[in-house]
């Protein structure tokens, strides 16, 4: 049996038979093989709604010197801005005002936001948006941490685990930082019941199909809520400023694999997507994704917050980046939704009907 046609009926693969896949990056019959069944999977769970998520990327700085990452703390070059709890949560207003009922808190893994800092700025955030799901993206942190930000009120946390080889994890970060220490965090995050997400960027430099078959079997066994992947894209000032960008075909390819494999996951249109082609995001959910991420940091800082060469989405107001998104979702056929938009076991979850298997239609 062919590959793709042995992943849509039993939802996973053998790393054999993830590589044979990976092979046909490319051919066009399995590529629209693969969307057909991500999008009819998708519209199973989640009809035709497109969450969205209001990203505030409050700190540029970084203790940590991932290689390809453009703020990273080696990088004397970038311009560094860490944003008030005040300007945190005016840019929450802002969002709330325009609709978002989900902000993510992102940013480089800054030593001044302690988990005192922390823990006040999500207190303030639910105590004020009760009705909103609050997620975090601030990197590798200790469970004790981890348990604080949870009792505080954090619902989710992105910690994309990069890369699941350990080879591969070597060549894109220095020695302090290890791989296992990056899952145990996804491992800790998911036992304090924190909704996850996982991921890697498509096309970094040294990655075979070998290593992606390795991300497949490690998502597949961790079974996030989420799962983030956009194409890698070179910085000018990291060492590999010169190396190839991911290619915009195999991170949808990927999209619709992952769709297949884990079929009730989030799975976000990336900005990296978009800014490797202006039709990016709307090829991603032709390709299985159902959510968006548009920006609501403070304009003045956005181009700070650079983590890659030519990174679009940089110049517009909130309400510009959410008003192109909803037409540019609309435009195929979808709906930018304001709910909080759980990962459909969650939503069962929440309705009390285990045994419900239709989840948007109801
Ligand atoms: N510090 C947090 C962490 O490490 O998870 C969150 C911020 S980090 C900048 C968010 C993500 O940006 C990373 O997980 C990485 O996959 C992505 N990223 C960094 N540099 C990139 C690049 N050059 N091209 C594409 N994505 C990149
Ligand atoms: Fe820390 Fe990129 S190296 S956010």
């Amino acid at each position: 049996m062919r590959p793709e046609e042995k992943l849509i009926q039993n939802h996973e693969l053998t790393r054999m038979e993830y590589r044979e896949l990976f092979d046909k990056v490319g051919d066009k019959e399995t590529t629209e093989r693969l969307a057909e069944e991500a999008v009819r999977l998708r519209k199973r769970y989640y009809g035709t709604k497109v969450y969205t998520r209001g990203l505030i990327e409050f700190t540029n700085y970084c203790k940590n010197n991932c290689y390809y990452c453009g703020i990273r703390g080696g990088n004397k070059n970038a311009i560094r801005y860490r944003l008030t709890k005040k300007e945190i949560l005016d840019c929450c207003e802002n969002g709330y005002e325009l609709g978002f009922r989900t902000f993510v808190l992102q940013g480089g893994e800054d030593p001044y936001f302690t988990d005192d800092r922390m823990v006040e700025i999500i207190q303030e955030i639910k105590k004020q948006y009760p009705d909103c799901a609050l997620t975090l993206s601030i990197g590798e942190k200790s469970y004790e941490s981890y348990r604080r930000y949870r009792e505080a009120g954090a619902d989710r946390y992105l910690l994309r685990h990069e890369t699941a080889s350990d080879a591969h994890y070597r060549m894109l970060h220095p020695e302090n930082m290890s791989l296992a220490n990056r899952k145990q965090c996804l491992y800790d995050l998911k036992s304090l019941g924190y909704q996850v997400g996982a991921g890697f960027m498509v096309g970094s430099p040294g990655q075979t199909n070998a290593d992606l078959a390795e991300d497949m079997i490690f998502l597949k066994e961790l079974e996030p809520q989420m799962v983030g992947i956009g194409p890698f894209i070179p910085h000018h000032d990291t060492r590999f400023a010169s190396e190839p960008a991911g290619s915009v075909e195999k991170t949808l390819f990927l999209l619709s694999v992952i769709r297949i494999l884990l079929p009730k996951v989030l799975l976000p249109a990336t900005t990296a997507l978009g800014t490797m082609d202006p039709q990016g995001r709307e090829k991603g959910l032709a390709a299985g994704a159902n959510v968006v991420m548009p920006n609501l940091s403070p304009v003045k800082n956005r181009k700070q917050y650079e983590l890659y060469d030519n990174k679009i989405c940089t110049g517009e107001e909130a309400a510009e980046c959410r008003g192109c998104l909803s037409k540019r979702v609309a435009s195929v056929g979808y709906q930018l939704v304001n709910e909080r938009g759980d990962a459909a076991e969650y939503i069962r979850c929440f309705r009390r009907k285990p045994d419900c298997q239709s989840v948007p239609d109801h």
